[in-house]
Parts: C-alpha cells; structure tokens; sequence
C-alpha cells in the first residue's frame, strides 16, 4: 500500500508508539483489502466501549493507547455499559461500572468526546455530503451512508479508533463510488410507519446480506423511520447503505443496469413483525431507543403516557444531549411522573440488563429484537410503544 511521506513517518514511530501501532493497524487492514491509499477523514464515532463487550482485554487496550494518543478529527463514542450517571440507582454493580468508568475515562483522555451514543448525528457528529469518515456503530454507518451521504466502511471498534488517532482510513468499499451501487430493488407495496420499518428492514437484511438495498416506498419516512430502518439492515444482514427512492441523496445514481427486483407485502411486514417476538408474555421492562432516541421520540412517549402511570418499567435510552433538550421541553419531567425513567449513555443490548431480574424485554426496535435474546439471554417482545407500555 502507498503511503505517503508524513504516513510513513507515523508508520516509523515518529510521532510516539500509540501512532505507530495505529498505522500499523490501518495498514494490516489495507492489505488485507488490497487497498492502494490512505484517504484523510473528517470524522470518527468509536465503538467497543461498553465493559460487557469489551472486557479487560479492550479496557487494558484503550489505557494503553490513551497514555499518549489523541485523536485528529472529530469523535465521538458509542454507548457504554452503564448510564454514567445514574447508574447506581439503576441497579447496576459498583464493580462493573467502575471498570466501565475506566474506559470512558481513557477515551475522554485521548479526546474523544464521550457522549456516549449510537446517534452522533443528533449531537452534533454530522459529516457532510461525500466526506470520507470512519464509524463503527453499524446503525450509525448505515445512516452515514445513507441518509447523508458521507462515506465510512463498518469499521470495527479498532479500526475506527485507530482512524481517529491517524485521521485517516483505509480507502476501499464504500469510500469508493462503485460500492455505493444498488444490488436488489425491493417495491413495498404497503402502508408502512413507525416499527414496520424495522420489521422491513429485518426481512430486507436477511435477503441482501451485506449487498445496496434500493427502496420504493409508498410513504414518505421520517428521519427517525431512516434510522430504524437502517438498524435493522444492518443487523438481520450486513448492510452498511441504502437508498430510498426520491428521499436519500444518492438514489439518482444507485441504479446501474439491471438489479435483482423483489417486492414486498404487507402480509411479510407482518410475519415478520411476529418473527421478531421470542415469547407472548407481557414485558415486565419496556426499553425504547434503539437507536438512541431523538428529542421527536421522546416527545411522542411523553405524549402517549402524559397523566397517567405505567405499570410495568419503562426505559427511554438517549444521549446526555437529547436529554437535556427533553429537559428542558419539559418531557422528562412527564416521563418521569408517569414512573418512566430516561436512561442516558447506555441501551438494553450493551448494558448488563440480564443481572437486573428482569424477565421479558419489550422493544420497538428490530434492532433491539435480534439482539436481546443472544446478548443478554432474555425474550423480547416487539411492537410499537404504545401496544408495550401497560397502565396501572
Ligand atoms: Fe444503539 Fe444499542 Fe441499538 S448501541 S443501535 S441502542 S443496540
């Protein structure tokens, strides 16, 4: 692979052993891609942050590299473990969290700015059109892609670290214009909202795997559909870009030549959504925000559950910023009163939720859906909130 001269004084050491081993990282996976360059990025958002997922291994990793890298560009982190804040109170153990705290603290070090979400793009962690980034949270890829056009592979939680640190990424898969081409056409011939698009796109992920989907809608989605839609993509399948037709800013250019065309039912959106259920009992824990709500969802929970109290638990998992907009709008406060709780930093797939004595997770995400049962070993049911959230 070329470097160039200032990449391969990194690459020798010259600016400090934590650059060099992140070179030699971006390099290893530049080779095994066959890639020819480096390209410079504009942005980094880093996963491999929660304890549950990394362990001591990942914590040592992070310490070791915060003890003199700091990153290039603009980053944030993916969620952690625990709420930062109110962990406590939640019922998390004071040994986890103190390794889960160590982690975030040695990310901060290297400058990475800790808001811990899987939806930087609500706080600010917004690349422009075409801008070559490197993210790893494969929901946030997917709206990367997709909704703005930037371009990042699925880097993994390393790989984007070490972009971070070097400001650069290998230049291969999607930063190139011939990845970004559709492979399958999928007509949904239905009325489609809110989690239907998740169920879509766990029907539509299974099927293209880590192929282009392009979408024909018959309704217009919202920013917040976008991003469920892509979670679910990208965690049934591998997908790391989509396109909607007369929506996504690259749908004009997605369509090359003839694509395998398939279309979609109402009766499939369905089965699917039935699919995504591994039991028919009643959650006794609702948990909301995969990905990280955006301040539109809490306003419709806090809607939905304003003056009334719900009788089983509630979590709402956000970022520290979104919340504090919710703050101020005054929906927490109607969250909390309804005896639901907002959860910042965190989310019921990368938390220890199994340690909490919970027994069956409801969801509104098929992110979420897929997730639970293998991470966290518990059933999950999946609908809309407001068919999960009972009342006294
Ligand atoms: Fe985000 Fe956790 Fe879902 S990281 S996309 S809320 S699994």
């Amino acid at each position: 692979m070329y470097l160039t001269k200032e990449e391969e004084k990194m690459y020798d050491g010259e600016e400090g052993p934590a650059v060099a081993k992140c070179m030699e990282i971006l390099v290893a996976l530049g080779n095994i891609y066959k890639v020819e360059k480096l390209v410079d990025i504009t942005s980094a958002q880093i996963s491999g942050v929660s304890y549950k997922t990394i362990g001591d291994a990942g914590l040592e990793f992070v310490e070791e590299l915060a003890r003199d890298a700091h990153v290039r560009v603009p980053s944030t982190l993916n969620p952690a473990g625990v709420d930062l804040k109110t962990w406590r109170e939640l019922g998390f153990s004071e040994e986890f969290t103190r390794k889960q705290l160590k982690i975030v603290e040695a990310y901060q070090k290297m400058g990475i700015s800790t808001t811990c979400t899987c939806t930087p793009y609500l706080v600010g962690n917004v690349p422009v059109f075409g801008s070559h980034i490197a993210w790893s949270e494969s929901s946030a890829v997917c709206y990367a892609n997709s909704v703005l056009g930037a371009r990042t592979n699925r880097e993994g939680g390393p790989g984007a670290l070490a972009a971070a640190i070097c400001g650069k990424t290998a230049e291969y898969g999607y930063h190139l214009d011939e990845a970004r081409k559709a492979c399958l056409l999928v007509e949904v011939d239905a009325d489609i909202k809110n989690s239907d698009y998740g169920a879509l796109g766990y029907l539509v992920g299974r099927k293209v795997g880590d192929g282009v989907p392009y979408f024909k809608l018959q309704n217009l989605p919202s920013t917040d559909e976008l991003k469920w839609l892509g979670a679910a993509l990208a965690s049934s399948g591998a997908v790391a870009l989509y396109h909607v037709e007369g929506v996504t800013p690259e749908y004009r250019t997605a369509l090359n030549g003839e694509v395998e065309h398939v279309s979609i039912e109402r009766s499939e959106i369905d089965e699917a959504r039935q699919k995504l259920s591994t039991t028919d009992k009643k959650p006794d824990l609702v948990c909301l925000g995969c990905p990280h709500s955006s301040l539109e969802d809490l306003r419709k929970i806090a809607e939905f559950v304003v003056d009334k109290k719900i009788k089983n638990q509630l979590w709402v998992c956000t970022s520290i910023s979104v919340k504090a907009a919710a703050d101020r709008m005054g929906y927490t406060q109607v969250i909390e009163n309804a005896g639901g709780k907002i959860v910042c930093d965190t989310c019921m797939v990368v938390a220890p939720i199994e340690e909490l004595g919970f027994d069956v997770v409801g969801v509104d995400s098929a992110k979420a859906a897929n997730y639970v049962p293998n991470m966290c070993g518990m059933d999950v049911v999946f609908n809309d909130f407001q068919k999960l959230i009972e009342f006294e």
